[in-house]
């Protein structure tokens, strides 16, 4: 590493500051005070968090710690189930409604706590009778409709770890998950609805199983009434379900006991099996709920857009949200079909009041334009979050007005995967929110920016994030992986939890997210971020979306390329005098060193199945390779049209 230079530049500088009302302060969840009272004790702090869940037994000792193996809350016993469920039906919330369903064709349901209760019992037991006992691993690969969310607290209610495989995965995908986890179960759907119509889940599944398994059943829920291929080994959920009885006492399981298996994709190598365990990561699922979405369970109707197929699905749309008794909607469906203005359509419909999406969806609305937000009432939201990647300055002001109104506070969330729950995120009622930016830690984590030699950086300077204490809802490891686990998140910097993603400070000592380390662009010497010259060209009005990418440049080492999708209505026409206008844009916005030599206008951007940009892929199409393994991007055919779309703009030229 070169120490005369930046581990990372700080390039883009942003001055607008946005308080919240002085109403939303007043009525927010976390007030001034609740940073100072985590940083006087913070084991004391989570002690106290935890105390908010229901235990069977208390624990004795908050966090034991051999670094990089956590046990928190150690010798307490709860059941995740009861507390997302028989909690507030014993209380007298049974009657609130958990969940508005709505289908994509257009068919809906309405599930109260009770309701709820009743169908995970029920299920659970059904479970048991599959021959399903605590420590079983259950995969479960769904569409987004209310099985998903019942057969994991189903699972989790009698201590069977779940592993939920995202829908949209192949059933090479399936079966690699469901050996290494060695599911003893498949819970399945015969298919879902999706842009319009029918597709089929099943025959992946049967797919998948002609390989090396233990799969001894798999249970299907009846969604499309397709035509399916059966085996002895399959069962209709409705056959076994609906006729067990709604009673279930549930056990209490060690604090420790794993909830959940999840697998990060891995755009290379084998998928991790990320391992979560319970006491731990309810605490901090149910308190960042709580403060950072300022949940009002008797007033609030929530919506969080993610898939039970990522971590956010787990942590706030199953966890967090039925652990406070939120009142949630869950769509199954695209959020174009039937038409552009879908989304916009179910927040009215349902007074949505708390709307947590991500950076992917924001900048896709702003291609379409501003008229399907338009069309539709959206006055009853109040909050808005962000997830799952560094949303861009324009893209966050085009978020609070266009959908927020400039009335609803915006929390850009930053967390992964492995980190369980929210990690930094601005507090509602707290925080002045700046556009891009995460702010800082929450109450009781401690997150730093630092550089190659681990130490932290100055206000003003880039480098590593880096978590340099463990947290309540921290990974337990790598699934059947330990020396993965040191090797991939413990072995950057000593003792130090470190997971790919580059930051810098701003003056005033807020957080930037700027990607993933990997791809940060090494030009003639300055280490670049490709987050800042993305927010420096989504700046521009005419751009809704922008990946770069560092290609080999002779002259400077690298050199910038733009892949860039423009706003509805902008003409591509003009191509030469707007690419002069763009490059002339970055030199002004955030100095000529990052000026892009190249700028190429794209319909589309590849995509993982989460939403993260593949700029490996882009790379080699900027440096004109054979593009590589491409199998997780969301559409298979976007490489494709980009290089067809780009060999066109050769010819014309
Ligand atoms: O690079 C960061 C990005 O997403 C990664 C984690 O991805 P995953 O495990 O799929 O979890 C996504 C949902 C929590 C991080 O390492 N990321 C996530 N949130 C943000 C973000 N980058 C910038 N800003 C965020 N708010």
């Amino acid at each position: 590493m070169n120490q005369d230079h930046e581990s990372l530049e700080n390039l883009l500088s942003e001055n607008r500051h946005f308080l919240p009302s002085s109403e939303f302060v007043m009525q927010a969840n976390a007030q001034h005070g609740e940073y100072a009272y985590a940083n006087m004790d913070r084991l004391a702090f989570w002690d106290n968090q935890a105390c908010d869940l229901k235990w069977e037994r208390k624990w004795d000792t908050v966090l034991e710690w051999n670094s990089p193996y956590a046990k928190w809350f150690v010798g307490g016993k709860l059941n995740a189930s009861v507390n997302a469920l028989d909690r507030h039906v014993d209380e007298g919330r049974g009657d609130r409604v958990a969940f508005h369903f709505e289908g994509e064709p257009g068919d809906t349901k309405t599930i109260t706590y009770s309701q709820l209760l009743t169908e995970v019992k029920k299920t659970a037991n059904a479970l048991i009778e599959l021959g399903i006992s605590a420590g079983d691993r259950v995969a479960i690969y769904m569409p987004m409709i209310p099985e998903a969310a019942i057969a994991m607290l189903a699972c989790a209610r009698i201590g069977a770890p779940h592993s939920v495989v995202f829908g949209g995965f192949s059933a090479d995908a399936l079966l690699s998950r469901i050996q290494d986890a060695d599911a003893k179960l498949v819970i399945t759907s015969d298919g879902g609805f999706r842009k319009g119509s029918a597709f089929a889940l099943k025959p992946a599944v049967d797919e998948a199983l002609k390989g090396q398994h233990n799969v001894e059943k798999v249970l299907v829920v009846a969604r499309t009434h397709q035509e399916t291929a059966w085996t002895d080994r399959d069962i209709w959920w409705h056959e076994i379900v609906d006729r067990q009885s709604p009673d279930h006492v549930a056990e209490s399981f060690d604090a420790e006991h794993p909830l959940f298996i999840l697998y990060t994709s891995g755009t290379t190598a084998k998928p991790k099996g990320i391992f979560h365990t319970t006491g731990g990561y309810l605490t901090q699922v149910a308190y960042t709920h709580k403060v950072v979405f300022d949940i009002k369970p008797e007033t609030d109707v929530y919506w969080c857009t993610a898939d039970v197929g990522w971590i956010t699905g787990h942590s706030y749309v199953v966890y967090g949200p039925l652990m406070n008794g939120a009142t949630q909607v869950m769509y199954e469906g695209t959020p174009d079909t039937p038409h552009k203005g879908r989304i916009f359509e179910i927040i009215a419909k349902y007074g949505v009041t708390i709307l947590y999406t991500a950076p992917t969806l924001i900048r896709t609305w702003m291609k379409w334009g501003d008229e399907f937000p338009q069309a539709h009432n959206l006055e009853s939201l109040r909050l808005l979050g962000s997830v799952g990647e560094p949303i861009n300055p324009e893209a966050w002001m085009w978020y609070r007005e266009i959908i927020g109104g400039n009335r609803c506070p915006i929390v850009d969330t930053w967390w992964q995967t492995e980190t369980g729950a929210i990690m930094i995120s601005p507090l509602p009622g707290i925080t002045v929110t700046k556009p891009g930016s995460a702010m800082r830690p929450i109450p009781g984590i401690s997150a730093k920016v630092v550089d190659d030699s681990a130490t932290p950086v100055a206000d003003g300077h880039g480098g590593y994030l880096i978590l340099d204490q463990p947290w309540p809802s921290m990974l337990r490891g790598i699934w059947g992986e330990d020396a993965r686990y040191k090797e991939t998140y413990w072995s950057r910097f000593e003792g130090i939890y470190f997971a790919g993603d580059g930051a810098k400070l701003d003056d005033e000592g807020a957080i930037w997210l700027l990607g993933r380390v990997d791809d940060v662009m090494n030009i003639s010497g300055h280490r670049i971020s490709t987050t800042e010259v993305e927010s420096a060209l989504v700046s521009h009005e005419a751009v809704a979306e922008a990946a770069v990418v560092g290609a080999t440049d002779a002259m400077t080492g690298q050199g910038i390329v733009a892949f860039v999708i423009l706003r509805a209505g902008i003409a591509h026409a003009d191509g030469e005098e707007l690419n002069t206008q763009l490059r002339n844009h970055v030199a002004k916005e955030i100095g000529a060193i990052a000026k892009p030599r190249q700028i190429l206008i794209v319909n589309e951007l590849p995509k993982t199945r989460s939403g993260k940009i593949m700029r490996r892929l882009l790379k080699d199409v900027a440096e004109d390779r054979v593009v590589g393994d491409a199998t997780t991007l969301a559409d298979p055919n976007v490489m494709k049209k980009i290089a067809e779309g780009l060999n066109s703009a050769k010819d014309e030229d």
